[in-house]
């Protein structure tokens, strides 16, 4: 089986590779030579990720999946949710981001937050949501180095350390988009 992942994060690919069966035959944007951004434009992590994979149904008719990631902090509300990547401003880095963050987060006691993974997978012209939570807390000031984006301000239930703290392998066993992608193979695995 052929499936586009509609992402230019080849990590990301090398990442969901690793977890496929070999039956399922992944490629990426940049091996398609879509190398233009698809404009998140909804509010939605759910309404980004369909865009993205009804974007690439359309223009080439093929089996599809796309993601969306979002750190939701129940103290603000959900935010920085769906506006993750660019919740200190267009041209800002994950430093301004967690800068941000923990500006907001002063003086309040219910640190409470999740990181949420949406999947929008189209096979055969029908659409499928998956769905990824990883439930945690916003720890006081950034820990350690490994990872990206809030991984140093992001502590999961359970752990004494940030998401920056404990190795990738370990993190990808227990986060948002490994969870998801665990649902993403068991839906494949079951369609074959
Ligand atoms: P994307 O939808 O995967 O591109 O994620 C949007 C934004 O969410 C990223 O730019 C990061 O700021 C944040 N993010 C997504 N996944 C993670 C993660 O695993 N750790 C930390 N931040 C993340």
């Amino acid at each position: 089986m052929k499936l586009i992942f509609a992402t230019h994060n080849p990590n990301k690919v090398i990442e969901l590779n690793k977890q496929l069966p070999s039956s399922i035959a992944l490629s990426d944007l940049l091996e398609l030579g879509f190398n233009e951004e698809i404009p998140e434009t909804e509010n939605t992590l759910e309404g980004n990720a369909i865009l993205k994979a009804t974007y690439i149904y359309d223009k080439t008719g093929n089996d599809v999946f796309a993601d969306d990631t979002g750190l939701e902090i129940e103290a603000l509300n959900g935010e920085p949710g769906v506006f993750s990547a660019r919740y200190a401003g267009n041209n800002k880095n994950a430093t301004d981001n967690i800068k941000k963050v923990l500006k907001n987060m002063e003086g309040v006691t219910n640190r409470k937050a999740q990181f949420r993974t949406v999947f929008a997978l189209i096979i055969a012209g029908k659409l499928q949501l998956l769905e990824g939570v990883i439930k945690g807390s916003i720890l006081k000031q950034p820990q350690g180095d490994n990872g990206f984006g809030y991984d140093p301000i992001f502590c999961p239930n359970g752990y004494t350390q940030s998401f920056a703290e404990i190795s990738l392998d370990e993190k990808s066993k227990i986060s948002h988009r490994g969870i998801a992608t665990q649902k993403l193979v068991a839906f494949l695995k079951n369609r074959t």
